[in-house]
């Protein structure tokens, strides 16, 4: 049979149809045949199957359409299976952030307690994902943007012999911001990247293979308006958007505390938008309202990858892989998120080297944390639970952790089976 069979599991997220636009872009180098959408939700699902009929026709696209809530038929013979899944949905995410924040921490969807909270949600789910397609699909790539993507990829590599390349729009930010602010084009930007997901620094920025002037790093890192300027300048590397918690916790805790909506009840509103959009049958286009999500850049990325493996070619990519020795101070089962060289092969972490002063102490603080959150979500284990968020320099401290942990765990209960034994 020719062409490979993609798969998306999640499917129902808004973000699909990006994917179906990535494949019809890349028609010429990955040849499709038939791309299988995933999903629990069956309203969603069957929503999605229309507007995808309709949008691969528009787009000129030859592929068959497939639908299926049967996880075992949806993986097998897959070649790609995209993870986007989110347990418990927007619903859960709310409580994530709402929770802490009465509690006087940060509330957020992958950092600090509410991030927690989630991998707890999520982990379980995405070992079953993965062992499925171990025992169905075991040549099969995962291609995951299922958040906390960090603690994903952990999980998977540890637990599972399932094959899993971890993903974040975050690992071409830099490039987005130099298109942004000067109009360059993505591939004439390369830059060192050191981190995890979320919690990562970019420096040694350089376009068109010689080192970005003082100007120039400077527009790109404007373009990242969360973390201040003097701040980049500071530590002469520019930190993740998502480092905004950590070193303006402050100001985030003041603007959560007075905003009347949090992200995720914003996002649930948009869904709502973009929903409607996708059950009208007379629309076969991207809706307007997409463009208000945000969060782009996951298609570029993941065709990247899919392009890099399925062709064999050798591309330069940032991936959440097991470090094995690439960045020194960290241990070698740990799962980091830096440049890769991807190919047919698979993946293979570069060395990193002149990593800047300061970093490495923020980003070991939050791998032990994550090393431990794993454990915790795959043991059920309460009192992991705890060490985990004493370890994360977001909470911290005991007593808060011994009032707020049963209060996110029974808002959790739900989707915790291996805390309820
Ligand atoms: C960024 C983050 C992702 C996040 C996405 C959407 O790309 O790196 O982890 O899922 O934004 O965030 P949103 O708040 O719009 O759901």
């Amino acid at each position: 049979m020719k062409g490979f069979k993609f798969t998306i599991s999640g499917a129902g997220s808004t973000y699909t149809p990006e994917l179906i636009e990535g494949l019809a872009q890349k028609k010429e180098s990955l040849p499709v045949r038939e791309i299988m959408l995933h999903d629990i939700d069956e309203k969603r699902l069957d929503i999605m199957e229309g507007f995808c009929k309709r949008y691969v026709k528009e787009l000129g696209l030859d592929v068959t359409i497939n639908k299926t809530t049967d996880l075992a038929r949806a993986v097998e013979g897959a070649y790609f299976v995209n993870t986007q899944i989110r347990v418990g949905g927007n619903e859960a995410r709310v409580l994530d952030e709402k929770i802490p924040l009465s509690h006087g921490l940060i509330g957020q969807e992958t950092t600090g307690a509410g991030g927690f909270m989630k991998a707890m949600r999520t982990i379980p789910v995405m070992l079953n994902l993965a062992k499925t397609i171990e025992k169905y699909s075991p040549d099969a790539w995962i291609v995951n943007y299922t958040n906390p993507t960090g603690l994903v990829s952990e999980a998977v590599t540890r637990y599972t012999n399932a094959k899993i390349a971890g993903f974040c729009s975050g690992g071409i930010f830099p490039k987005m911001w130099a298109k942004k602010s000067m109009g360059i084009e993505y591939d004439r930007v390369r830059y060192d990247y050191v981190g995890l997901n979320h919690m990562n620094f970019i420096y040694n920025i350089s376009i068109d293979g010689r080192a970005a002037t003082e100007e120039e790093f400077i527009h790109i890192a404007k373009a990242n308006p969360e973390i201040d300027l003097e701040l980049v300048k500071l530590l002469n590397a520019i930190p993740s958007p998502y480092l905004q918690y950590y070193y303006h916790t402050h100001r985030k805790l003041d603007q959560f505390k007075n905003a009347q909506y949090t992200r995720g009840q914003q996002v649930m509103m948009m869904e709502k938008e973009i929903y409607s959009a996708y059950a009208d049958e007379k629309i076969s286009t991207k809706p307007e309202a997409l463009n208000k999500r945000g969060g782009g850049g996951y298609s570029d990325v993941a065709m990247g990858f899919l392009d890099a493996v399925y062709n064999d070619q050798d591309t330069w990519m940032i991936v959440n892989v097991p470090n094995n020795g690439a960045v020194d101070f960290l241990p070698d089962s740990a799962v980091v998120e830096i440049g890769c060289l991807v190919n047919g092969v698979g993946m293979q972490p570069l060395k990193v080297k002149n990593v800047p002063p300061m970093v490495w102490g923020l980003i070991s603080e939050v791998k032990n944390y994550e090393q431990l959150a794993v454990e915790a979500a795959v043991e059920g284990d309460i009192n992991k639970a705890k060490l985990a968020l004493m370890a994360h320099p977001l909470v911290r401290d005991y007593n808060l952790i011994e009032k707020m942990l049963p209060e996110l765990m029974e808002a959790n209960k739900a989707y915790l089976p291996q805390f309820y034994k």
